[in-house]
């Protein structure tokens, strides 16, 4: 079969990309990969946008990249360390994209955040989506922590009394503040990372690699902005 031929049947290499607010610090890192996409993926509302190189972007929910990337769906993926501990996927993870920085932190009413540490044997209720390390954490600390499982705006769980602490992300600290509530234990440190999966890794590495190292020296450029 000719060389071109071949090519043209190679499918493209598929790359998944959170929505929301990290997408605006991941464009220039695409930009300066050379993957640009072919639409504005801030505006466009296609789901599957191709880019240069034969390479293909899915948009889709932060907390869905990884199953994307594990289920195969995609060959590489963008997705937040918090995303990462907490679910431990089966992906690699072979770069620190820097972008997305934020801590996991558990926070709480000022004035229980002021009476201390919750005390080994104590019962707290912890209002989080990090079921996982929320537990690990408290149980390590000797406390017994009820999780209250939500999906998002954690911060109005101790407004409504429904909860002790949060346990949750805070990046400028302004949604904290805005409803009262302090930090009182950093977890985590958080950024986004680049994950691939370990069949395509294993069968497309020619690909792979590449894109590996023009991610790698993007984030070098930009740390150097
Ligand atoms: C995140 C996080 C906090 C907020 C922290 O929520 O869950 O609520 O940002 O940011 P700040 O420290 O700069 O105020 P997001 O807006 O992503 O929405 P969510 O409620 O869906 O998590």
């Amino acid at each position: 079969m000719p060389q071109t031929e071949f090519m043209e049947q190679e499918p493209k290499l598929t790359i998944a990309l959170p929505k929301g607010r990290i997408l605006a610090e991941t464009l220039p890192l695409l930009e300066c990969a050379g993957l640009r996409p072919e639409e504005d993926l801030h505006t466009t509302r296609q789901l599957m946008v191709d880019a240069a190189n034969g390479v293909r972007f899915l948009l889709i929910r932060a907390a869905d990249v990884c199953t994307y990337v594990e289920q195969g769906a995609a060959d590489m993926g963008i997705v937040g360390r918090d995303l990462l501990l907490e679910h431990r996927p089966h992906v690699y993870e072979p770069l620190d994209l820097g972008i997305g920085r934020c801590r996991l932190c558990i926070a709480g009413p000022a004035d229980l955040v002021a009476r201390g540490n919750p005390e080994a044997g104590s019962r707290i209720r912890v209002a989080t989506k990090y079921d996982h390390l929320t537990e690990q954490y408290y149980t390590a600390e000797g406390v017994h922590a009820d999780i209250i499982h939500l999906y998002g705006s954690m911060e109005l769980a101790p407004l409504v009394g429904m909860a002790d602490r949060i346990v949750d992300l805070v990046e400028t600290g302004s949604t904290l503040a805005a409803n009262h509530l302090v930090e009182e234990h950093t977890l985590y440190e958080i950024s986004s990372r680049l994950v691939v999966n370990p069949a395509s890794f294993a069968t497309r590495k020619s690909r792979i690699a590449p894109v590996i190292n023009a991610f790698s020296e993007a984030v070098s450029e930009s740390e150097h902005d």
